[in-house]
């Protein structure tokens, strides 16, 4: 059977932005702004982003187009016993997937709490087993989605939603700012501390937070790429990584002045998104029509986010194994499930643990941190080191100094930072 194709450059970006502007974006980053310097963490996310995660952004889609194929088949050509280097990815977008479905699938809960006007206390909420329910309501989503096909599905979302997600977020950004508690809110986000980046750790979390909000080094790209025309890649890289930051970055200009008006503490990591911000809707004017927004502008982007990961094992099983589109998505739906279920529990009444927290903390930490490192530092050195230069070459416009600029930055700068943030992400902890 003929390869899908994008039906336009518009469709893939669009799908890529997707992709990349997820849960990272919305709740994660502003947070870790906050935590790390303020405005001044912006240099070194800057710097981690055009120096390091623009260029594997590159290579994943240079790698895919190139080949034509999806990441273990596309591995399989560079080099016989690389096929399992790709199936490692696989494991780790996988996996990553179980359990971003759970977090996908508490931010459709309460959406629909608000627009029902019902909001529900988080742990009432994960007590009873109504998150299994949405945990399966939202990979049903994802799946109905994925086996749509790349055009009638995967960008057909992108094409509805990721406008839908900009519109909300505009009119968020423009109620937030007009909140009594605006100004202390974006102090407190945006007044940079300099000091700080004299602090290792956050040049960790700078780099972590770049390679997680991009999507980079997941084999996504790379089997985006697979369904790319001839096209100027680091032009479209760009458009992705700019749309993607500067949604992060107006995500904090929502959040901060809410929490402050509210005369909240801003909290981190899950507590936020799901204590400190829906308490916040609840005391301010008009709070459950704009905590409705927030939710489901969240659900539109989680969703695009985890269709794009959905997409990865089965483009795998489709182009390594024959298998037709319906088939391999409903076998790997049916896989993630049982793959996310002990995080789906894990904040139930069941408490499921692992190693002192629970089971999705874990997860996080062992797939979403140093999984999604490990699996970046394959792409790249594969793709650095063992792809030919000529083909790399190809795909990117020749091969002048610019090139030769970039080839070394594949090559030595981003396996080196991505070491160096292993190593810094293990001395960390979960934390
Ligand atoms: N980039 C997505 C986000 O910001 C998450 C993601 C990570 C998606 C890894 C795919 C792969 O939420």
């Amino acid at each position: 059977m003929e390869r899908e194709e994008w039906s336009s450059t518009l469709g893939f970006i669009l799908a890529s932005i997707g992709s990349a502007v997820g849960i990272g974006n919305i709740w994660r980053f502003p947070y870790v702004v906050g935590a790390n310097g303020g405005g001044a963490f912006l240099i070194p996310f800057l710097i981690a982003v055009l120096l390091f995660g623009l260029p594997l952004m590159v290579l994943e889609l240079a790698i895919g187009r190139s080949t034509g194929t999806s990441v273990i088949s596309a591995f399989r050509s560079i080099r016989q016993r690389f096929a399992a280097a790709g199936l490692v990815i696989v494991a780790v977008v996988s996996l990553i997937l179980g359990y971003y479905l759970v977090i996908t699938s508490w931010v459709l809960a309460y959406a629909l709490f608000f627009v029902f006007n019902q909001p529900m206390e988080f742990d009432a909420f994960t007590g009873s087993y109504l998150p299994l329910v949405f945990f399966l309501l939202s990979g049903l989503a994802v799946y109905v989605t994925v086996r749509s096909g790349v055009r009638g599905g995967i960008e057909r979302a992108s094409r509805y939603l990721i406008p839908f997600l900009l519109v909300i977020l505009i009119f968020l950004v423009v109620i937030s700012l007009t909140e009594p508690g605006a100004v202390e809110g974006i102090e407190f986000y945006l007044s940079p501390d300099f000091s700080r980046l004299a602090d290792p750790g956050v040049w960790i979390a700078a780099f972590g937070q770049a390679f997680f909000s991009l999507s980079v080094g997941m084999g996504i790209l790379l089997t985006f790429g697979s369904y790319l025309k001839r096209e100027p890649l680091f032009r479209n890289a760009a458009i992705i990584a700019a749309a993607d930051m500067l949604i992060a970055v107006l995500t904090g200009l929502v959040i901060f002045p809410l929490v402050f008006t509210a005369g909240l503490d801003p909290a981190a990591g899950v507590n936020l998104a799901f204590i400190t911000l829906p308490t916040a809707f609840t005391e301010i004017q008009y709070g459950m029509v704009l905590g409705a927004l927030f939710f489901l502008m969240l659900f539109a982007a989680a969703l695009t986010s985890a269709v794009s990961m959905l997409e990865v094992p089965v483009a795998a099983l489709m182009d390594t194994y024959g298998y037709p589109r319906k088939r391999a998505t409903l076998l790997v739906f049916a896989a993630i499930m049982l793959v996310g279920l002990p995080s789906a529990l894990s904040y139930t009444a069941l408490n499921l643990e692992a190693l002192g927290m629970p089971f999705l903390d874990l997860a996080d930490y062992a797939f979403g941190t140093i999984g999604l490192i490990v699996a970046g530092l394959i792409v790249s050195v594969v793709g650095g080191w063992f792809m030919s230069r000529i083909r790399i070459c190809e795909e990117i416009g020749g091969c002048g100094w610019q090139q030769k600029i970039y080839m070394a930055l594949i090559r030595y700068g981003v396996p080196s930072i991505l070491l160096i943030t292993l190593v810094g992400s293990f001395f960390l902890g979960t934390g």
